[in-house]
């Protein structure tokens, strides 16, 4: 500080905003969504059921939440010539990157998504985005495997036809998976929102500028790309690969996170708020089990995770710092259960959080927030005459 800025780096002891929308105790563990425990709402909620609760404040109605979807599905088309972006993507392009692009291209084909004061006008541009954002997603996945893109079926329910764009196969009838879907919709609802973190804060000032909505989640989009974050379950994959390539030796591993001298950190563990068990983590956990279980699935992968949480659980390094599992270290192991390719993982964790950082937006805009432009301490040169180049 200099007496008058004080200086909080990545903002640990800040806060930015007064929200209604997500409670979350760090020490107790304990996560609200609108009020509603996570536990409550990922054993009986269907995801729109919970986005409709973030976004407008309470669970709806059975005609509330028809016309919402109804909504959505009449604005899901996306424009034909979005794919032309699509194609100009190398294969080997990150889905997030593609994403990132393609939500923000969106404002290019619906320019009344970008000036909305009125409650009317966000509506608008919400459905519009809940309906296009699940396409951008499944087409996404498919032009990397090759597969043409569709749009699924109108009459299939929100998390249903997002199963049936990604996973539907050409001439095959498509068989609606439901342990699949259900384990979908939980990790979706686990997803959905988690307060002030690094990619809503992201899309809460880019909003603050009054930039479009689909410029302000594609600016939330790149920020959870990154390991630190959401990027962190598919480095937990890569991990726990690795750690089985090298024949299970999980001690190398903790040896490596522990060391200062390496930037190796043990992904899917700690957080900045959760001092004990994430507890979406412990859902999580329990679903893996379940899920690989029901689906016939046997990976050795959930066993090296299971082997990485005890020993961490009994390592001073891990305990003294409070690093428990985050909700990032078994979300891959039921994505990869379900088929879903390694990179296209964090994308999954925003296709979950877009309803989060929509209600977060909105909060923001309704409140009239101001523009956020933080101060700074300035540390560099005292003043300095120009000098020609030919005296330097
Ligand atoms: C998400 O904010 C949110 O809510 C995010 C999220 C959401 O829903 O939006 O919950 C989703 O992003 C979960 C986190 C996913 N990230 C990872 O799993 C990556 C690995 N985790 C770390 O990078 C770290 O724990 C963070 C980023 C999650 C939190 O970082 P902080 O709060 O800035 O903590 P820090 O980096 O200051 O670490 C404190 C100490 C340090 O050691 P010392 O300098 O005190 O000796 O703990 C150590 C760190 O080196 N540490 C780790 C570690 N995490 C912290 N050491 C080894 N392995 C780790 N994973």
């Amino acid at each position: 500080t200099n007496g008058v800025i004080t200086i909080d780096p990545g903002f640990k002891n800040t806060g930015s905003c007064e929200s209604a929308i997500t409670f979350l105790d760090g020490e107790k563990g304990i996560l609200r969504y609108r009020g509603y425990p996570i536990e409550q709402l990922a054993e009986k909620a269907d995801f729109l059921e919970v986005a409709y609760a973030l976004i407008f404040g309470d669970l709806p109605t059975k005609e509330q939440l028809e016309k919402f979807h109804a909504d959505i599905k009449s604005k899901s088309v996306v424009d034909d010539d979005v794919k032309k972006i699509l194609d100009a993507f190398p294969k080997t392009a990150h889905p997030m990157g593609i994403l990132s692009s393609l939500t923000s291209a969106l404002t290019a084909f619906n320019p009344s998504s970008v000036n909305v004061d009125s409650e009317e006008d966000m509506y608008r541009a919400i459905v519009k985005i809940l309906g296009k954002f699940p396409v951008l997603v499944a087409w996404t996945m498919r032009k990397k495997q090759g597969l043409p893109l569709n749009y699924g079926s109108k009459s299939l329910g929100y998390v249903e036809n997002i199963m049936k764009m990604m996973f539907e196969q050409p001439n095959e009838d498509y068989e609606m998976n439901t342990i699949v879907k259900d384990a979908l919709d939980k990790l979706l609802i686990l997803h959905a929102d988690h307060e002030q973190n690094c990619s809503t804060s992201t899309v809460r000032i880019v909003g603050s500028s009054h930039a479009g909505l689909f410029a302000s989640l594609s600016a939330g989009i790149s920020a959870l790309w990154g390991p630190l974050h959401g990027g962190a379950n598919q480095a937990v994959l890569e991990m726990l690969e690795a750690i089985k390539e090298d024949g299970g030796d999980t001690k190398k591993y903790m040896a490596k996170a522990k060391d200062k001298s390496d930037p190796f950190r043990l992904m899917g563990f700690g957080h900045r708020v959760y001092k004990n068990f994430d507890p979406r983590a412990k859902i999580i956990k329990k679903a893996a089990d379940e899920v690989l279980n029901n689906l016939g699935v046997d990976d050795p992968i959930l066993e090296i995770a299971k082997g990485l949480e005890k020993e961490a659980l009994n390592d001073p390094y891990f305990v003294d710092r409070k690093l428990y599992p985050n909700v990032d270290f078994y979300s891959g192991i039921i994505y990869r259960a379900m088929g879903i390719p390694v990179e296209m993982f964090t994308v999954m964790f925003a296709l979950g959080r877009l309803p989060g950082w929509i209600a977060q937006w909105k909060e923001m805009r309704l409140n009239k927030e101001p523009i956020g432009r933080p101060r700074q301490i300035y540390t560099g040169e005292t003043e300095r005459s120009f000098t020609p180049i030919e005296n330097r």
